[in-house]
């Protein structure tokens, strides 16, 4: 018996800024699946050489015209000074994930996001990235009274530009950071996403300890997560290979949550 095919809900439209390493490799699993119920609108990068290989139909030349690709999610894949310039001016007008989460260490942006939802309805999203655990350090974040993060990884991809570290000088295992996570986010903006989201998702950037270690022998990034509290501990490491500033499992992950808000196609859904 042939069957009518029911259509899909709405397709979700999506912009896309940043289209380096993650942006490219999430836009590719986006289109991957022409029944996803996804479509890329925009891509915008600030480098017009990024996005030299694409239809000049998909390109933004410049991000304050987002609104005319009426996009129903914007997904910032490039760096945390894209939400303090531009967090505002997308979450008046639609939906927004921010993937670089140490802007959200600065009060005054945090404050920022939630204040143009509420007032304009619109959501802000935080994937889990590369926090592994994200929602049980979420779920139980009133039972924690402590959650210590280990991040260690080669010098040479961390960009210590901030905090006026020369990576090449670094010749044995150096702690580069120790204390309260609110701290070492702008310190290392570009490398400490996974440590601003566990803060986000737990006690907070004040309670959240971070330590940062980097080694010249380490060809890997280790991240390890140790959070306690009354009748509940929990203990999650994972160690990956790093290209750049990015773990290598990252990109899967922000397809993944992109996907979970987004996606509007058939098949079974895990949530
Ligand atoms: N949440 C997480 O777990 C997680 C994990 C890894 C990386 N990140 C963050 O994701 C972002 C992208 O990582 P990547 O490995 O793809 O980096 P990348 O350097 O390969 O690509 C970034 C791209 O964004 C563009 N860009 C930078 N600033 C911009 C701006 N202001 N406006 C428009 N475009 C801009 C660059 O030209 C580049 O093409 C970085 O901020 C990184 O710190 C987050």
């Amino acid at each position: 018996m042939n069957q009518e095919r029911i259509m899909p809900q709405k397709t979700t439209r999506i912009g896309l800024i940043g289209y380096g390493q993650i942006g490219k490799a999430v836009h590719g699993m986006i289109d991957k699946d022409p029944d996803n119920g996804m479509e890329v609108v925009f891509v915008y990068d600030q480098i017009g050489e990024m996005v030299a290989d694409l239809s000049r139909e998909l390109v933004l030349e410049d991000l304050g015209e987002f609104d005319s690709r009426r996009p129903d999610l914007v997904v910032e894949m490039a760096h945390p000074s894209v939400t303090r310039e531009w967090g505002k001016a997308l979450l008046e007008k639609t939906n927004y994930m921010l993937i670089s989460v140490t802007a959200l260490a600065d009060p005054e942006i945090e404050k920022m996001i939630e204040e143009t939802t509420q007032r304009c309805g619109t959501r802000a999203f935080i994937p889990h990235g590369g926090v592994v655990g994200m929602d049980a350090l979420q779920e139980n974040r009133d039972v924690w009274d402590e959650v210590h993060v280990t991040m260690k990884k080669p010098p040479k991809n961390v960009d210590c530009a901030n905090a006026g570290v020369d990576p090449d000088s670094i010749v044995k295992e150096t702690v580069l950071y120790d204390g309260p996570t609110r701290g070492v986010c702008p310190m290392f903006p570009r490398n400490t996403n996974t440590l601003a989201s566990i803060a986000y998702a737990g006690i907070g950037f004040e309670k959240t300890h971070s330590t940062l270690v980097v080694n010249p022998a380490w060809d890997t990034a280790t991240v390890a997560i140790h959070a306690k509290g009354e009748g509940v501990e929990l203990n999650v490491e994972r160690i990956e290979g790093i290209t750049g500033v990015t773990g290598a499992s990252t990109p899967a992950s922000i397809f993944n949550s992109v996907q979970t808000i987004g996606s509007t196609g058939p098949g079974i859904h895990l949530r």
